[in-house]
């Protein structure tokens, strides 16, 4: 059981600001900032698809954003290089704890880059400027009366870097078989510490993060993690051991004024989203526009700790905490010991960059736990983005049908526009062509919701709903089999293409956060400018509403062969483990 046994100097009062809603902040102007942010990687190790995840995310919404004209928008990510756990891996590797963070950090950015990540700040733990910030951030809080120094006991798990209560642990044998106890949470072998260190006090922070939640019912994302946040408020709320022994951890932060002791990796690691604001000076710009994207196993840090501390530091809670859940292989946890973990850098190799984007992003769920394996990738792929969206691409674009390249006419006696909704017989147009126009009408809106809730794979899948009906469209008709030379057969032909390539720019500019490259070969082929790419003033179909379509009668961009060239199973694992 965890004891703290020290003075505690008076409580002082931390209360939250009450947040207008988000919706209600977005309507508040387009010039809004925003700091979108992936949880700081350890770097103790290589990435593997599970961060890549956290930061595609990230960088999904953050690229929607741009296309929203939303206003300024920052992308933040970068390296967690402090801690026992990087100073046990350096002496693992038979190196120095800052030339294995140099190494590994450059693996992190070089794989973010890589995977076409859009960020716009790399922050490393080891920077001044970090050490400035944390060094700040640690007087605000004791200056505010929120630290006391206290002898501390408990079971600390190295991995997880924190002590645990009992409620989180259970008894097990170690590798020699002697009894042990582990974390519930990770499995990973705790051991009993005693030491001197400062303490937080946490425990003084359940009413204002209790009210902070409620006032901001969006403020966790999605509901089910802001339940769960709500119910560990109503469990233990210990205070929190927020230094460690300089003796016993020299690779971290010192305490101001106290060279004995060392500033916990966890409230180094979390300020990293200050100091890329360049805190103290200039983050009130942006602070507390942030929305941080994390995984489960790190949100207690984000949605407990982290808002009592900046409270305590006189700062207001993060906007928005944005959870998702993990990435298992063939139903297993990724981890070192069972040699599953995957290698991003060689699914993006073998699946393509876009491909492998695609997939993260499509079958990642939040709200549970997904599993990764290679025949999957292959699957979605292919019948996703080669198939459905490359073949229509391909088949409404081809010389034979559009022997002049251009971005075909519209004919409003082909497709009459409906009166109050009442089917027209007179045009050529079916009560299923009315739903496909209906359906992508409203894609963009529907996109929206999805990114807005935090839903990007809801998004993809209502896109993929509608390159299925458009393909179903364009089946129905068979315009490969009307005849050009008879002039009202060539006006429905026509307006059949019109109407496909209308839906194949809805879908190309809505995909362009996901698949960036793939969108734009999609966009280019069209001849969709880079300024007609954004989502703002997007319009479907213009010449069914009687309005003018710029596009029309463009000649389309040149073909640069298929859209996306079908994945192949490969026949042994390429997407092995990367060596440290
Ligand atoms: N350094 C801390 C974060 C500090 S943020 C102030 C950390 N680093 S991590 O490298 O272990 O994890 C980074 C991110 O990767 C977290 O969001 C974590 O949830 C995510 N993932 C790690 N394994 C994962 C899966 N198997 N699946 C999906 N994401 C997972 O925690």
């Amino acid at each position: 059981m965890v004891a703290a046994t020290m003075l505690r100097p008076p409580c002082c009062r931390f209360l939250p600001p009450r947040r207008a809603s988000s919706s209600a902040a977005a309507a508040a102007g387009p010039a809004r900032r925003l700091l979108l942010s992936t949880p700081i990687f350890y770097a103790n190790g290589p990435p593997h698809i599970g961060h890549l995840y956290s930061a595609l995310l990230a960088d999904a919404l953050h690229r929607y954003r741009g296309l929203r004209g939303a206003g300024p928008g920052r992308l933040s990510t970068g390296t967690d290089e402090h801690g026992l756990k990087i100073q046990q891996a350096a002496a693992a590797a038979g190196t120095s704890p800052p030339e294995l963070c140099e190494r590994i950090s450059a693996l992190f950015r070089h794989a973010l880059t890589q995977a076409a990540v859009s960020f716009t700040d790399f922050i490393r733990t080891s920077e001044p400027r970090h050490r400035r910030a944390v060094q700040h951030f640690w007087g605000r809080l004791r200056d505010g009366g929120a630290l006391y120094r206290g002898s501390y006991e408990g079971w600390y798990c190295t991995p997880e870097e924190c002590f645990l209560p009992g409620s989180q642990l259970a008894d097990s044998r170690d590798a020699q078989g002697r009894p042990c106890k582990v974390s519930l949470e990770s499995g990973h072998q705790v051991h009993w510490t005693r030491e001197d260190n400062y303490m937080f006090k946490l425990s003084t922070f359940r009413e204002p993060l209790r009210r902070w939640l409620q006032d901001n019912p969006e403020a966790i994302c999605p509901q089910s993690f802001h339940q769960r946040v709500l119910h560990w408020l109503e469990e233990e709320l210990p205070d929190l051991s927020v230094s460690r022994e300089r003796s016993r951890l020299p690779w971290g932060i010192p305490v101001p004024g106290d060279s004995t002791q060392t500033i916990y990796v966890w409230v180094d690691a979390l300020v990293n989203y200050l100091s890329v604001l360049g805190y103290p000076e200039t983050h009130g710009e942006w602070w507390p526009a942030a929305h941080h994207v994390v995984g489960k196993d790190i949100l207690k840090f984000h949605a407990l700790y982290w808002p009592a501390l900046l409270l305590a530091a006189g700062l207001a809670p993060p906007e928005k905490i944005l959870v998702h859940s993990h990435w298992t292989v063939h139903g297993q946890k990724m981890s070192k010991s069972l040699g599953n973990v995957i290698d991003p850098m060689a699914c993006m190799q073998q699946f393509t960059l876009d491909g492998f984007r695609y997939f993260l992003l499509r079958q990642g769920v939040p709200e549970r736990d997904c599993d990764y394996y290679e025949e999957k990738v292959v699957k979605v792929v292919n019948s996703e983005l080669a198939d459905a969206l490359g073949g229509l691409l391909n088949r409404s674009t081809a010389l034979s049908i559009n022997p002049t390249s251009t971005y075909p006419c519209f004919s409003e006696s082909c497709f009459p526009k409906l009166d109050d909704g009442v089917p027209r017989t007179d045009g050529r147009a079916s009560a299923e062509d009315y739903e496909l126009v209906a359906s992508v009408a409203s894609l963009p809106l529907q996109v929206a919701t999805a990114f807005e809730a935090f839903q990007i794979y809801k998004a993809l899948e209502c896109i993929t709903l509608c390159v299925r009906q458009t393909n179903g469209f364009f089946q129905r008709h068979q315009p490969w089999k009307l005849n050009r030379d008879d002039p009202s057969e060539q006006l429905w032909l026509d307006t059949i293409l019109h109407v496909t390539l209308e839906c194949l720019r809805i879908f190309g500019t809505l995909l362009q956060p996901v698949v960036p490259h793939t969108a734009d070969r999609l966009l280019s082929r069209l001849a969709v400018r880079p300024e007609e790419r954004t989502l703002v003033g997007l319009t479907f179909l213009p010449r069914y509403h009687g309005q003018p379509c710029p596009f029309e009668g463009r000649l389309l961009g040149p073909s640069t062969g298929l859209l996306f060239q079908k994945l192949e199973k490969s026949l042994q694992h390429q997407t092995g483990t990367q060596k440290l």
